[in-house]
């Protein structure tokens, strides 16, 4: 039997005639099967009723958030020894990975400006000889709650409303102003950051905190910095309004002609490393995503660097199609107790299988460059599969299985009731005090100026009581000063 490669079966080869889907030659691509020139359409028309259907299907359904976005393959190299850290193959000295990073915002729909004032999402994954490791992160080190059960919540309060369809800056500032654990992100959104000029010109942050395991079995927390070597830029309120209009796509369009014309964008890859048991005493709450490490206590260790040089060949199977994940680690690397990490670990391969389809994985653009092993069987579009091989386990025909038991070497210890509650407060935990240190401390005065406007502009725009009132409070509770011009600008 012939062994179709993905090539054959599915390419397209513009020398030679088309095809029906099922291979035989396609009598036409301009004419339906019609009685006479003027007459009723034929159902057993196959070419026109399969051109139809297909056309009829394209559209998978959008990512829930991150909907818009795309990106570039490119190869990941460490240029230091961390080996100390961690024993993950791909990060040892010299290593070079092949890779796919994907940018995105995170509330406007497939189509929406990619200029919008928003988060940027940071995915990467890296085809390890150990197996795919993804970091999904943003373009801000922090994030907007800190319990995966507010997430869909928080999502719902920046897409539309339920009636007429349209967003909301009310139904925005009503859940951040209720959800204090958001100042710090809200701060960083309402800040410059909040229009990157491009992606090449923006930072990736992992955000969460993961866990590190080296060779001798020594665990380590780890934070994922990725700073971009073109340099930080960013847009005035006035430049992203004007090119939502002008070019929708222009943080697409960037990316694709950078790469096309050989300007191949790199980021530098640093790590922040906590020793183990430190995350106990730490001033701040290493699990709280709402906060940063600060450097002085631990400081960035550069570990390489990745660089984009290759654009999709086709957008639809290569980013659309893309599934990036939090759950996929690799020996060496692991999760941590952040709840919300904890969440998403489950909720990315199920969003991915019901929008892309149980076998996702076996897509090229997804699948590892290891081959898998597993006794996960069936499903729809499966392409992969064990021939006759036993299909349980354990079982007395000589397919493997694993089993090994006791502690994991990237867990950690726990125990206590079962409760819902927020993390226990380290010393300096609270929900303003990092995000006023961005405000007063790391914005300039021009800056801090122009998040005022962008709050006020936000803030005059729909915004009605009590969510008005609330929100004037809780950038006072960030900063009095900056609370107090926004008061006077908004009820002046
Ligand atoms: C995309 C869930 C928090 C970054 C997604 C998707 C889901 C999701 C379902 C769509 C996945 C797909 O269809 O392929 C969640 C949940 C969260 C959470 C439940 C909290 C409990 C975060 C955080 C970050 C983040 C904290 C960043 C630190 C991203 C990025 C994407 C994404 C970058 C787009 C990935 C891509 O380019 O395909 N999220 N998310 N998310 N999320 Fe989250």
């Amino acid at each position: 039997m012939t062994q179709h490669t993905d090539h054959e079966y599915a390419g397209h080869d513009s020398t030679k005639a088309t095809t029906t889907e099922s291979g035989a030659p396609r009598e036409s691509d301009a004419h339906s099967l019609s009685v006479g020139a003027d007459g009723p359409l034929l159902l057993h028309d196959v070419a026109l009723v399969e051109k139809l259907a297909r056309f009829d299907r394209e559209r998978v359904p959008e990512r829930s958030p991150h909907a818009k976005g795309s990106g570039a393959f490119g190869e990941l190299e460490i240029t230091a020894d961390v080996s100390k850290y961690t024993k993950a193959d791909f990060l040892q000295p010299g290593k070079k990975t092949p890779m796919l990073a994907r940018f995105s915002t995170v509330a406007g729909e497939l189509g929406s400006p990619d200029s919008w004032r928003d988060v940027r999402g940071f995915a990467l994954k890296f085809y390890t000889e150990e197996g795919n490791f993804d970091m999904v992160g943003n373009n801000t080190p922090v994030f907007f709650v800190r319990d995966p059960m507010k997430f869909p919540d928080f999502i719902h309060s920046q897409k539309r409303l339920p009636d007429s369809g349209l967003r909301s800056n009310n139904m925005q500032w009503d859940f951040w102003s209720l959800s204090p654990e958001s100042a710090h992100q809200v701060s960083y959104l309402m800040g410059p950051r909040g229009l990157p000029k491009s992606w090449r010109h923006m930072n990736g942050y992992s955000s969460h905190t993961y866990m590190w395991v080296n060779a001798e079995g020594e665990k380590f927390w780890v934070q994922y910095h990725f700073h971009t070597d073109q340099g930080v830029e960013n847009m005035s309120n006035e430049e992203a309004g004007r090119m939502a209009g002008e070019d929708a796509d222009m943080h697409r369009r960037d990316l694709f002609d950078a790469i096309e014309r050989g300007d191949y964008p790199s980021w530098t890859f640093s790590v922040q490393i906590m020793p183990y048991e430190e995350a106990k005493d730490y001033r701040f709450n290493p699990f709280d995503l709402t906060k940063t490490w600060s450097k002085k206590d631990y400081p960035l260790i550069e570990v390489g660097k990745f660089t984009l040089n290759e654009n999709p060949s086709n957008h639809f199977a290569q980013i659309e199609q893309a599934a990036f994940s939090p759950s996929n680690t690799v020996p060496g690397t692991g999760l941590s107790p952040d709840k919300m990490l904890l969440g998403r670990v489950f909720s990315y391969p199920d969003a991915q299988r019901n929008r892309i389809g149980t076998n996702f994985n076996q897509l090229p653009v997804n699948a590892p460059v290891t081959k898998t092993n597993s006794y996960d069987k069936e499903g729809q579009m499966q392409y992969h599969h064990s021939g006759n091989a036993p299909v349980y386990a354990p079982n007395s025909y000589g397919r493997s299985y694993q089993d090994e038991q006791g502690p994991v070497d990237n867990g950690w210890e726990s125990d206590g009731e079962l409760v819902r509650s927020a993390y226990s407060l380290h010393s300096e935990d609270d929900d303003f005090g990092q995000a006023h240190t961005l405000v007063r401390e790391v914005y300039t005065e021009e800056e801090r100026q122009g998040l005022i406007e962008t709050v006020v502009g936000g803030l005059s725009d729909g915004v009605e009581e009590p969510v008005l009132s609330n929100a004037i409070q809780y950038w006072k509770n960030i900063d009095a000063e900056v609370g107090a011009a926004i008061e006077a600008k908004v009820k002046g």
